[in-house]
């Protein structure tokens, strides 16, 4: 009986971990978009959004009001595209008026979460293990 029950057990942890070394070796999970954003300054930019409430309209991976669109990868449309909404201000978006150094702020954090993945849920697929990867 003891012999069965450690038959279980040795069968079990060998599972475990080539389950788990598969796991860790697919590079697909932890692949992200290599962008570079400056860790110092992205943590300024997520205080300039708090302050400002962005997130009152905006939503980051589909968080926050939704008068406005997701701004998770807004960054990649460049800072002059930020740059402009927050100068010219439209429909129902308020002008900011925020100084330079605010702004670079804040698209540095916007590039922070860019880099952190993509709020499309269209971008993911399930694998046959049920991971979920970005395609
Ligand atoms: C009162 C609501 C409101 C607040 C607060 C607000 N926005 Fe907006 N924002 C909007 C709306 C609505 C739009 C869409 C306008 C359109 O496309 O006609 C928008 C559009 C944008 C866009 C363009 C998005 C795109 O994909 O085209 C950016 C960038 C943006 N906002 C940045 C910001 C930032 C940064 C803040 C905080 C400093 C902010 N907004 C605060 C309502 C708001």
């Amino acid at each position: 009986m003891s012999k069965l029950i450690l038959m279980v057990f040795l069968v079990l942890s060998i599972a475990f971990l080539l389950f788990s070394s598969s796991i860790y070796a697919d590079d697909a999970v932890y692949i992200k978009k290599p962008v570079a954003y400056d860790a110092n300054l992205q943590k300024e930019g997520r205080l300039v959004w708090q302050k400002n409430n962005c997130h009152v309209c905006h939503q980051l991976y589909g968080l926050g009001g939704f008068l406005g669109p997701d701004l998770t990868n807004v960054a990649e449309k460049g800072y002059n595209y930020m740059d402009t909404f927050l100068k010219v201000g439209v429909n129902s978006m308020p002008i900011f008026n925020l100084t330079k150094e605010e702004k670079l702020h804040l698209f540095e954090f916007l590039k922070a979460t860019n880099a952190s993945g993509s709020a499309n849920p269209k971008d993911y697929k399930i694998l046959m293990d049920g991971m979920i990867v970005q395609k």
